[in-house]
């Protein structure tokens, strides 16, 4: 079995989406969900479905080995962040080279970023004046937003979008496409 840990900082739709999506397959699971944030409704999402979770502060994932000893016992095939808001710290990323992957709500790279997260992006994106947003699905490096791209989907945007409207064609398309694209890398390697 292969197995998915999971990074999350907020609502946590995507989690839940994956965790959905996995749940009954023959050779991937999603072992647990792991949050920066302890009033994240993700955690609310992990309890009603049945997921282990654990709940780590900033000082404890930055400052101390403790988050990265916990995913080493967990051995996971694939880290995946879905909508987690912390940088990786380096010694992480070094330690699970190709395993960990993020998925961010625009074409990167453009609104990529320190800042550039949730709807910080589609404001940015709405006040260009854009006709096209998407969802990027890359590999994790040391820095914010630039590793290597897996997949990019586009979606167009009407003028009269509002931002929440432009949010929530963005969560579909990542609803739509993120699990298949896990599963996909997950079978390849
Ligand atoms: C998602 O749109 C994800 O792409 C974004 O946070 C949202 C989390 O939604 N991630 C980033 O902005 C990372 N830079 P969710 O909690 O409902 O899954």
């Amino acid at each position: 079995m292969k197995r998915i840990v999971l990074f999350a900082s907020g609502s946590g739709s995507n989690v839940e989406n994956i965790v959905t999506y996995f749940s009954g397959h023959s050779n991937i699971t999603v072992s647990c969900v792991l949050t920066n944030k302890r009033d994240a409704h993700v955690l609310d999402r992990c309890n009603r479905l049945g997921v282990p979770a654990f709940y780590f502060n900033k000082a404890g994932f930055v400052n101390t080995p403790l988050v990265l000893q916990l995913l080493k016992c967990l051995e996971p095939d694939l880290i995946v962040l879905a909508g987690f808001l912390l940088k990786i710290p380096p010694d992480l990323v070094n330690a699970f080279p190709g395993k960990i992957i993020n998925i961010h709500p625009a074409l990167l790279p453009k609104y990529g970023g320190k800042g550039m997260y949730g709807k910080h992006v589609h404001i940015a994106v709405k006040s260009e004046g854009e006709s096209e947003t998407g969802i990027t699905i890359h590999y994790v490096n040391e820095h914010y937003d630039e590793g290597a791209i897996i997949k990019q989907f586009k979606v167009e945007i009407a003028k009269e979008d509002t931002v929440d409207q432009i949010t929530a064609k963005v969560h579909a398309l990542e609803h739509r496409h993120f699990p298949q694209v896990i599963e996909d890398i997950l079978l390849e390697s």
